[in-house]
């Protein structure tokens, strides 16, 4: 039974008129119904699901936009969710008793003026993904997978369990979502990769944890071989639904913006699922005429874990645009930035046509960029994650650079909340983080609790003393 509210007011349309499909993303022959369970096109493509969009015409741009606007932050089950307000764009055959909603999506999209200033940006914002049920944008994908799963029992398939590999924030994720749903799920985690935090997350949920010896990249050739038992189901961005419910990021930024497309987004990659999500939101958006100019998109990497960095650097200096010929796998180095330290990106061939769509760039950042980044935003009132510190010192480079323009409207997608991260920010403010010395640390004054020391510390600080202002 659906909770009361669900049955309140708001805007239902009758969404079985509305249809997708799987497809190959190379355009090989074959549709399979979203319903299959089925992750690469028997040839080996990646998939991904089309929409009908002949049948979304039928409603015009601006009944979209009034339809999305009136459901955003609803009560209406389950369309107050940022994923599920959009529910026609991206799995309109779930029925509503079946979707699996921790109220994801609707964060925060803020102007981050005096970090900007800093930079030399008037107008530079942060998409706040990481203020979501489990801390990370993993949540807009794991609704849409875990509906899909709970649809699919609930049509009689024989799907005993999910399973995922994952450097912290997936299997965080998965876990919550399958334990709101009762279905048990298994996650293989790369030991010693991850942080307190995201470990004890799926710990919490009561997921199977698996801490395996290897890399990321290692654990992935695992859960690839699980899942060849079609009971187990692969929950990892291979799977093209996780793409479905990110790419509502895109979406949101646009309403948020009243319809307006940003000058640029920057986003932390690493199996690079969400920089091909984030641009399959703004091409659905330009294919519904909700709006109709075309951004620039960059894609970040950490540089320990720079394969995609590498091959764009091999097409740039070639004098010619992106292909996956120039990519070449690498044994990704241990980096701060954990969660994107992978080495053989399994979306690869989603990324490559989303950044030659999107005219794309793609930066690198050094331990040293990305851990100063955090630390100075920190300093302008964000928390981020050690991902979002690669993007922002990223888009240091390209103000630098004279790639981004000062006055361009900018979008730095922040991908975790830096409570996940605390070992990191507190070594950084200990001077304890390996081969980087932390240029603005800020570290605890040990005091009596003698009102007169604390005084004469306070006046030391705001004498500019011990100013520690970036
Ligand atoms: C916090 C965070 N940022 C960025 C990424 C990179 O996303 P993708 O692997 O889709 O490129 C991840 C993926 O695990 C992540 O957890």
């Amino acid at each position: 039974m659906l909770p009361r509210h669900a049955r309140g007011g708001g805007v239902t349309i009758a969404v079985m008129q509305y249809r997708a499909w799987f497809a190959a993303v190379d355009g090989s022959a074959g549709t399979w119904p979203l319903s299959e369970v089925i992750y690469r096109h028997p040839e080996g493509s990646l998939l991904e699901v089309v929409h009908d969009l002949t049948a979304l015409r039928r409603r015009s741009a601006p009944q979209w936009k009034r339809l999305f606007e009136d459901r955003y932050h609803g009560t209406q089950w389950p369309y107050g969710s940022g994923v599920w307000g959009k529910k026609e764009w991206v799995q309109p055959h779930i029925a509503d008793e079946n979707v699996v909603s921790l109220l994801e999506g609707g964060t925060n999209l803020f102007w981050a003026e005096r970090y900007g200033a800093q930079l030399g940006l008037s107008d530079l914002w942060i998409k706040q993904c990481g203020t979501s049920h489990t801390g990370s944008f993993k949540d807009l994908g794991m609704t849409v997978l875990v509906s899909s799963v709970k649809q699919m029992i609930a049509d009689g398939a024989p799907i005993r369990a999910m399973a995922c590999a994952s450097t912290g924030d997936t299997s965080a994720a998965l876990a919550a979502y399958g334990a709101a749903a009762g279905i048990p799920v298994l996650v293989l985690l790369p030991r010693a990769k991850v942080s307190a935090a995201q470990l004890v997350q799926p710990m919490a949920n009561g997921a199977h944890v698996c801490s395996l010896d290897t890399d990321f990249d290692g654990c992935m050739r695992v859960v690839q071989r699980l899942t060849e038992d079609p009971t187990i189901y692969l929950a990892n961005s291979m799977n093209s639904l996780r793409v479905e419910g990110q790419k509502t990021i895109s979406i949101e930024i646009a309403q948020q913006f009243d319809w307006e497309v940003p000058d640029w987004v920057l986003v932390p990659g690493g199996n690079l699922g969400n920089v091909s999500a984030i641009a399959k939101g703004f091409t659905q958006l330009l294919e519904l005429g909700l709006i109709s100019k075309k951004l620039r998109l960059v894609c970040c990497q950490a540089e320990r874990a720079n394969p995609l960095y590498r091959a764009y650097r091999r097409a740039v200096d070639a004098g010619r645009s992106l292909t996956e010929d120039d990519f070449e796998p690498q044994t990704a180095e241990r980096t701060l930035a954990s969660a994107i330290q992978i080495g053989d990106p399994v979306s690869l061939p989603k990324a490559v046509r989303a950044l030659v769509e999107y005219d794309g760039v793609v930066e690198q950042a050094s331990e040293v960029e990305l851990a100063d980044a955090v630390a100075q935003a920190d300093r302008t009132g964000m928390f981020n994650c050690p991902h979002t510190g690669v993007a922002l010192a990223c888009l240091r480079k390209l103000v630098d650079a004279r790639q981004i323009g000062p006055r361009d409207r900018v979008v730095v997608v922040s991908t975790a909340h830096g409570l996940k991260f605390t070992e990191f920010k507190t070594r950084y403010h200990e001077q304890a983080l390996d081969g980087v010395t932390s240029a603005i640390p800020n570290r605890p004054v040990e005091m009596s609790g003698d009102p007169d020391q604390v005084l004469g510390e306070l006046h030391r600080v705001l004498d500019g003393a011990g100013s520690q202002d970036a």
